[in-house]
């Protein structure tokens, strides 16, 4: 692996903890912190949406889970850019993020939450 990837992999991960703190005020990525404004995103990567036990989701969000939706990082891609086009009706409110890099760093940040 050459210097430059490495240093590209550094920023990136550096990058999507930095973008993290657009969730922070709602999401924690620590299993343990419950009670939240939004689900815990511990293990959120690859699993069913709206499958945070406990958690007072949404009528849309509950209907995209049980339609199969899951938190691929495609879906997860689809649903940082815009999230009401991918669950319309999501109480989930926040500034898309426009810049593909920075979604890519983000869901690679969240990846690593497990
Ligand atoms: C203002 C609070 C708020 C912010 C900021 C926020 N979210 Fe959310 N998020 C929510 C809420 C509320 C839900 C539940 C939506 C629903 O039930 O329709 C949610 C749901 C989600 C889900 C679906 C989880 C599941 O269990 O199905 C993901 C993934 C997600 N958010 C990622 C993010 C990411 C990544 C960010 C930062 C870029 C972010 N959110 C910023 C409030 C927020």
């Amino acid at each position: 692996m050459g210097t430059a990837l490495v240093m590209a992999l550094v920023a990136a991960t550096a990058t999507g903890e930095a973008l993290f703190q657009r969730c922070y005020a709602c999401h924690s990525l620590n299993p343990a912190e419950q009670g939240l404004q939004g689900p815990n995103l511990a293990g959120d990567v690859g699993r069913r949406a709206a499958a945070v036990k406990g958690f007072d989701y949404s009528p849309a969000m509950r209907a995209a889970g049980d339609r199969g939706l899951a938190w691929t990082e495609a879906e997860l891609d689809r649903f940082l850019t815009d999230a009401q086009a991918v669950v319309p009706q999501t109480s989930m409110f926040t500034p898309p993020l426009r810049d593909p890099a920075d979604r890519a760093a983000l869901i690679a940040y969240l990846k690593g939450a497990r």
